[in-house]
């Protein structure tokens, strides 16, 4: 595949440069930094968000915090860490990815910190690139026909690496002829699919049009619909999975419908260690996100919000969940 005219990171002359998500599609701005602590602030406030790049953020975080001390601190990586792994909850990912850091900091014997810590972000990097590339391949699989697709939130290029999870089914059954034309929830409160998915199916040249969340029963009603796919953020092993809020709205919508709901997301989305989706941590953000849109006030300070990030779609409710490894149909038992 092509590569793309933006991209989410880069880890380029001993710095990690990312183009703030909050910006976009307006502005395309690119922020430089070698601080750990601005990189743990970014994913904080979804300058840099989507579950997998949240995990090779946090790596070349902690990569970094080692740039100018370059010796074995265990204080000071437990600092570091802690920092990280405090930013964000709910994808698995970001922890993932702060674990496999650990393992290779806890294996170093000589003094080269910041190269070893570097080489495992380089290969977290890698390996996402890699699955990306093959959950691609695998999602040609679930079309029957050339199919109009509907999709929440954003789970492109600026989600991950290569060209992210259910994003990169769509494009690649785009150029597959398998696409007709793709529906883009908003995505409220945050609007990643009316900023970032609409950003990144132009930008690739793929037809779409952006409604409003709660515009997509109608769609189905009318038929406009013939498969949704989704990202994930955390996937336990029966297969019920976290995903941006609104994504079990759209799972019972479609079981309404007959139609089919899957998932797309690399293995290091599976948390291994929770046997339900009733163990996955949701995070709650700021009321704030609900009462402004773009810096303008809408709601009064007095309403009480309500306000997770995330919900969990049962497994049954999903046809299947494509991974690096195949499409798996439910039941799923990801127990290996
Ligand atoms: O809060 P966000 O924007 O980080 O949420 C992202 C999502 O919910 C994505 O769908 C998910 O991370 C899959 S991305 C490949």
């Amino acid at each position: 595949m092509k590569t793309n005219s933006y991209y989410p990171l880069k880890f380029e002359n001993d710095n990690l440069t990312f183009i703030d998500q909050t910006r976009l599609p307006l502005q395309e701005n690119y922020i430089t930094t070698d601080d750990y602590n601005r990189i743990a602030e970014a994913i904080e406030r979804l300058e840099i968000r989507g579950a997998p790049l949240i995990g090779i953020a946090a790596a070349y975080a902690c990569a970094l915090a080692f740039k100018n001390k370059n010796y074995k601190d265990d204080d000071y990586f437990n600092k570091v860490y802690n920092r990280l792994a405090s930013t964000r909850p709910t994808a698995v990912n970001l922890f993932y990815a702060l674990k496999e850091i650990e393992k290779s900091y806890s294996q170093i014997s000589d003094n080269d910190v910041y190269r070893t810590l570097l080489s495992t972000a380089h290969r977290i990097f890698a390996d996402e690139e890699n699955y990306s590339e093959k959950i691609a391949k695998n999602g040609l699989n679930i079309f029957l026909k050339k199919s109009n697709v509907l999709t929440h939130c954003n789970t492109g290029a600026l989600a991950a690496a290569g060209f992210g999870t259910a994003f990169a089914v769509i494009k690649r059954a785009f150029e597959n002829e398998l696409i007709n034309h793709v529906y883009v929830d908003e995505t409220r409160p945050l609007l990643q699919g009316l900023r970032l998915t609409a950003f990144e199916l132009e930008k690739n040249g793929i037809p779409f049009t952006v409604q409003t969340d709660s515009t997509a029963a109608v769609l189905m009603q009318e038929g406009k619909i013939d498969l949704v796919i989704t990202g994930a953020d955390r996937i336990a092993l029966n297969g019920d999975s976290a995903n941006k809020i609104g994504t079990y709205n759209l799972a019972i919508l479609c079981n309404y419908h007959n139609i089919p709901f899957y998932i797309a997301a690399p293995s290091t989305t599976i948390d291994r260690t929770i046997a339900t989706g009733s163990e996955i941590a949701i995070e709650y953000r700021s009321s704030r996100e609900l009462l402004f849109i773009g810096g303008h006030q809408i709601g009064k300070d007095s309403y009480q919000c309500f306000c997770p990030a995330f919900d969990v779609t049962p497994a049954h409710l999903i046809t299947g969940i494509i991974t690096e490894e195949g499409v798996f149909p439910f039941p799923y038992n990801f127990i290996r």
